[in-house]
C-alpha cells in the first residue's frame, strides 16, 4: 500500500468514527473563517420566570463578552413564534441558530429548512423529538430525567417511601415537564408514594399559586402530604397559597422542587422548602463554546449535560450566598 492510499484509508476511517458526533453542515465554502465575527440567532422560548430571565441574561452577557452579534427573539411560550423566528434567522443567513424549544414536537420542517440553508442548529436547555437527529448539531443543557430521579430518590429516603403527592406540572408537551414527570413516576414505582393529582402551572409563579389554591379547595389538610413542583417559581407560588390557607409549607406539607433559584435555596434555609434539585440556566458560555466549534467544522458531543446538584437542610445554608441566579 502506498503512502497516499494509506493516508486516504485513515481519513475515511476517521470520518466513520466521527460520524456519530454532531458537526456543522458541509458547505461549498467550508467552515467559517477563523476570527470572523459570528452572527448567532437565538430563539428563546419565553420569559416566564426568574430561571428564564437568568438564562437569557447569560446568553446576552456572554455574546457581548465574545463580540458575537446575537439576534435575540423571545417566543412568549408559543412554538409558532419560535418557528417564525428560526425562519427569519435563516433568511438573514446567520452563522448558527440556537433554539430553546417550547415543546418537543413539530420541529422537522423548519430544521430541514435550516439544513437546506447550511445553517447549523444547536439545541439549548430543552430537547426535541425528531426522527432524524442529524437535523441538529448537538444538545447542551440539563438532564431533566436525572433531575426527576434525584428528587424522587431524596423523597423515598426522607419519607420511607410513603405519602400522597400533588404534582405541579410545567408547560404541557415541554421536555422538562415530560421528563420530570416520567422519571419521577418511574422512580417511585414499587413504593407507597402515589401521585394523587397533577395540574399544569405552566412553569409560572402565579400558575403555581392558582393550581395550589384549586388543590386546597379539592383536598383538605390530611388528604395529601407532599407537593412536587416541576420548578421553583411554581413552588414559591404554591407556598404563598399554602400559607394563605393557614398551613405551614415544609412542615405540614413536604415541598420538593427543581431549578435551584437563590430564593428557593433560601426557602430551604427558612424551612419552607425541603429539597431542590438544580437545573443550571447559566448556559451562555457552554452553548457559545459549542457554537464556535460547530461553525468551525469541528466535532462536538451530541449531548452535553450540566453537572446539577441537590440542596436540602444539610447544605442549603452554606450554598445560598454563592447562588448566582
Ligand atoms: O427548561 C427549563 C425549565 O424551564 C426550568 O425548570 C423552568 O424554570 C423553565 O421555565
Amino acid at each position: 500500500m502506498t503512502f497516499k492510499s494509506t493516508a486516504l484509508s485513515l481519513l475515511v476511517l476517521a470520518g466513520l468514527v466521527l460520524a456519530g458526533c454532531g458537526k456543522g453542515p458541509e458547505t461549498a465554502a467550508g467552515p467559517a473563517a477563523p476570527g470572523k465575527k459570528l452572527t448567532v440567532g437565538f430563539a428563546q422560548e419565553g420569559a416566564e420566570n426568574a430561571w428564564r430571565a437568568a438564562n437569557t441574561g447569560s446568553f446576552q452577557a456572554e455574546a457581548k463578552k465574545r463580540g458575537i452579534d446575537l439576534k435575540f427573539t423571545e417566543a412568549q411560550g408559543k412554538e409558532e413564534n419560535q418557528i417564525s423566528a428560526v425562519k427569519s434567522f435563516i433568511a438573514q443567513h446567520v452563522d448558527a441558530i440556537v433554539i430553546a424549544p417550547v415543546v418537543e414536537t413539530g420541529w422537522e420542517p423548519v430544521l430541514k429548512e435550516a439544513r437546506d440553508a447550511n445553517i447549523p442548529v444547536i439545541l439549548s436547555d430543552r430537547s426535541i423529538k425528531v426522527d432524524d437527529d442529524k437535523l441538529y448539531a448537538c444538545f447542551v443543557g440539563s438532564d431533566f430525567k436525572k433531575e426527576g430521579q434525584m428528587i424522587a430518590q431524596w423523597l423515598i429516603q426522607h419519607t420511607g417511601g410513603k405519602g400522597r403527592i400533588l404534582e405541579l406540572v410545567g408547560t404541557p408537551g415541554s421536555a422538562p415537564a415530560n421528563d420530570r414527570h416520567n422519571a419521577f413516576a418511574d422512580a417511585i414505582k414499587g413504593t407507597n408514594l402515589t401521585i394523587i393529582d397533577s395540574q399544569s402551572g405552566d412553569f409560572k409563579r402565579d400558575g403555581g399559586k392558582q393550581v395550589m389554591e384549586a388543590f386546597l379547595k379539592k383536598y383538605k389538610k390530611g388528604d395529601f402530604d407532599i407537593v412536587y413542583s416541576h420548578n421553583d417559581d411554581m413552588a414559591i407560588g404554591a407556598i404563598q397559597a399554602i400559607e394563605e390557607a393557614g398551613l405551614k409549607p415544609g412542615t405540614d406539607i413536604l415541598i420538593i422542587s427543581i431549578d435551584g433559584l437563590k430564593e428557593a435555596v433560601q426557602a430551604i434555609v427558612d424551612g419552607k422548602i425541603n429539597c431542590v434539585v438544580e437545573c443550571n440556566p447559566l448556559a451562555g458560555p457552554v452553548v457559545f463554546d459549542a457554537v464556535a466549534k460547530v461553525v468551525a467544522g469541528q466535532t462536538v458531543p451530541r449531548i452535553s449535560y450540566n453537572p446539577d446538584q441537590l440542596f436540602d437542610q444539610t447544605n442549603a445554608a452554606a450554598a445560598v450566598a454563592s447562588r448566582q441566579y
